[in-house]
């Protein structure tokens, strides 16, 4: 053992070190090294960032660097972490190290505690860095903990300060709309400030997505150059603040947006930050987002090595418009297709303001008794007589103006008190700054689940964005309303999974503006986009893939587009395959070739789920998209190759598999075909070597390219 994790053993024995000018912080993955250290004026500064040091004596070596947390209203000039405003109005904060702890929360994970004091007044600062060690994924956020006598204003607060010295930074960064989700942009970060931020509050991720890529020195691409990815663990308001100084240093302060959000913490209190969770690879993005996928399946995601059910759902195909009977006959669809679970979506609830459209009704969670006499229990025992499950849509945050709900708590809705009510979607967000409104929320999703017993499935929707916003519950703490609603939501959401831990939740928000890691802790999978055209959602999802692992990407197979519903079909199955479409409009080719994808699905869904995605084309720079993933063994791999708006007869490559074993030898086979269908391979079925596969390749396409068509590949070791 050399003398630094000599030191880390000692700490971890001992739990808490004492300050020593110069002490060194070592947060340490397999690959990653973020080495700070205590400078001669006691604040702690980051020395380096970037790939594990193999000789831990160079971390004596280091330069100092730049501080890690950077307190606003001393000499520093440039965005702090944290502002603070005390209870005796000095608006500065200088943090000076105390001490560092280092524990082990979990198997495979250190948390290092750094823990900051200012000389002033008594505010405590802890830095929390988890490192998990295999996966190369660090976790950080702040505490905050008033020790004064009164109130304090967190003005800013920052989740994480990152420091980087690099030639050049480039920004990878994903922004949208509704159906619009996950469209790629990537910039030369220039000097001065560049930000990414949302103040929608709810429906958060609308316009902008939680997460960003960063590539050092040069533009990273799947197997080269040094990227950071990193995801702010938060359903509300983040911003993401990137500022580059005279001397092109950068500086990346990941946070709650302070927009509006100035936060009054009581004397004795504590703020904790939501986590930044990020990952360096020195190999490229393709590195980045495997290490994330593992992390969020072992460490994150709910049940995130557990199975995902296939379901059907009728939003697209009956939308508000069905009763008892056309529902039986989609059980009979559901079970005519093969999949596990129906789910029935909007339009069940509501008696005085029945939802028929989606003007009334939210906030009135019984079901409406002139569509469903028998309520939700019978249609449980229905599917399940049919022989498949039942799961059901809801939006416990919202309510129409057009409900009793409404009519009975008008205190229980955020709203300006002198000014129009503003309608999105005909609906009003809940005051979930309110206790009370909370419980109300976690009881009728509570309700739901223990009044009907066999119910295996929860889509839980969120479709309006915060505006003309204001808190009854509040009142003079207004600016506390961003976070305290999320702060609460997330405790609804702990306190419904303490008593049914493993029920499937789908987490949807008007499409896929709810995508972040601490909401997925209690949920299984997320909807990416309202957006089913099969064309839009190559691109939408291969952004996704970036961050998050495929089972938790909810793709289904629709009537959107004009595509064949073979390329339907192929483009979900590259993630958490679902469907929503009529099935009694499918031809019986269509519906054999279906039933005989989901099994093929099955087979495979180890493989998609759990095993490693290497993305091979962009379709960022081709016309195509080509992606596969490999088992952990290296015996199994699924490719999906999608044609996009390919010309005839346009000129492509050979496509390198990867991730494969060069020693191995496999079976390449063509799979998922229309019956008659001719493979694009011209020797499906034959056997390579994976030297071959990765450093030769296969010809997807040479002899029939046409857009809009796609293929999917089945790798299997002899
Ligand atoms: C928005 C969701 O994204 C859709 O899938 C559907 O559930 C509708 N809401 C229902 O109102």
């Amino acid at each position: 053992m050399n003398k630094y994790n000599l030191f880390i053993a000692l700490l971890l024995a001992c739990g808490t070190a004492q300050a020593q000018l110069g002490q060194r912080i070592i947060v340490e993955t397999d690959h990653t090294s973020l080495i700070m250290s205590v400078g001669k004026n006691g604040r702690v500064y980051q020395n380096y960032l970037g790939a594990r040091l193999l000789n831990s004596a160079d971390n004596m070596t280091l330069p100092q660097g730049r501080e890690v947390y950077v307190g606003g209203g001393m000499e520093d000039s440039f965005q702090p972490a944290i502002r603070v405003t005390h209870a005796d109005g000095d608006p500065s904060i200088e943090l000076l190290f105390a001490k560092q702890s280092i524990e082990r929360p979990t198997a495979g994970c250190t948390e290092t505690i750094v823990t900051l004091k200012d000389p002033k007044h008594p505010i405590t600062v802890k830095l929390h860095y988890q490192a998990f060690i295999k996966e190369d994924v660090i976790k950080s956020w702040t505490e905050i903990i008033n020790g004064e006598k009164g109130e304090i204003v967190l003005n800013d607060y920052a989740s994480s300060m990152l420091n980087f010295d690099a030639r050049e930074y480039w920004l990878t960064q994903y922004h949208g709309d509704w159906a619009a989700e996950m469209k790629m942009q990537e910039s030369k970060l220039t000097s001065g400030i560049k930000q990414i931020d949302s103040k929608l509050g709810t429906r958060a991720a609308m316009y902008q997505s939680p997460l960003f890529l960063l590539s050092l020195g040069k533009l990273s691409d799947e197997t080269t150059g040094e990227v950071i990815v990193g995801t702010l663990a938060w359903t509300g308001n983040f911003r993401f603040h990137f500022e580059t100084d005279q001397n092109n240093g950068l500086r990346v302060i990941s946070g709650i947006n302070p927009y509006a959000s100035a936060y009054r913490l009581a004397a004795g209190k504590i703020f904790t930050t939501p986590a930044f969770i990020f990952t360096y690879s020195a190999n490229g993005r393709g590195q980045a987002s495997r290490n994330l996928h593992a992390w969020a399946r072992d460490h994150d995601v709910m049940d995130g090595h557990k199975p995902r059910l296939v379901l059907l759902n009728n939003w697209e195909t009956t939308f508000f418009n069905f009763d008892e009977q056309k529902l039986s006959g989609l059980f009979d669809d559901a079970v005519n297709l093969g999949v596990d679970l129906f789910l029935l979506d909007d339009g069940w609830f509501g008696n005085k303001y029945p939802r028929s459209n989606d003007k009334a009704g939210l906030g009135d969670w019984q079901p409406t008794k002139t569509k469903l006499p028998n309520g939700i229990g019978n249609l449980i025992k229905q599917a399940e007589a049919k022989g498949t499950k039942f799961g059901i849509w809801i939006e416990p945050e919202m309510v129409n103006p057009k409900s009793e709900l409404y009519e009975k708590h008008p205190d229980w809705i955020l709203r300006l008190p002198n000014r129009k009510e503003d309608e999105q979607r005909n609906q009003m967000v809940l005051d979930l700054a309110n206790p009370k409104v909370a419980d109300f929320v976690y009881q009728t999703m509570d309700d739901l689940i223990t009044k009907n017993p066999g119910l295996a499935f929860i889509k839980w929707d969120c479709n309006r964005i915060m505006t003309n916003t204001w808190s009854p519950y509040l009142k003079d703490k207004q600016s506390n309303l961003y976070a305290d609603y999320v702060l609460n939501l997330y405790q609804v959401f702990k306190r419904l999974r303490a008593k049914h831990p493993h029920l499937p939740i789908m987490l949807c928000s008007g499409g896929g503006a709810r995508i972040d890691y601490e909401a997925l802790k209690y949920f299984t999978e997320f909807w990416a986009s309202d957006d089913t055209d099969p064309l839009e959602r190559v691109y939408i999802q291969w952004g996704y893939s970036n961050f998050y692992p495929a089972n938790v990407i909810a793709s289904h197979v629709t009537s959107w587009g004009k595509q064949s519903l073979k390329f339907r079909t192929d483009v979900a199955m590259m993630g958490k395959l679902g469907y929503d479409i009529d099935v009694k409009k499918m031809t019986a080719e269509e519906l054999t070739f279906s039933k005989q994808a989901i099994k093929n699905y099955k087979r495979l869904s180890d493989v998609i789920w759990y095993g490693d995605l290497y993305r091979l084309i962009s379709p960022y720079q081709e016309n195509r998209a080509v992606l596969m993933y490999v088992d952990s063994a290296r015996s199994k791999g699924v490719l999906f190759n999608y044609n996009l708006n390919i010309r005839e007869r346009e000129t492509v490559n050979r496509v390198k598999l990867q991730g494969l074993d060069a020693a191995k030898r496999y079976k390449v086979e063509e799979i998922n075909m229309m019956t008659g269908a001719k493979p694009i391979l011209p020797d499906n079925g034959r056997v390579y070597t994976g030297d071959f596969l990765m450093k030769v390749g296969l010809d997807l396409n040479s002899w029939h390219l046409k857009a809009l068509t796609s293929s999917i590949i089945e790798i299997t070791a002899q």
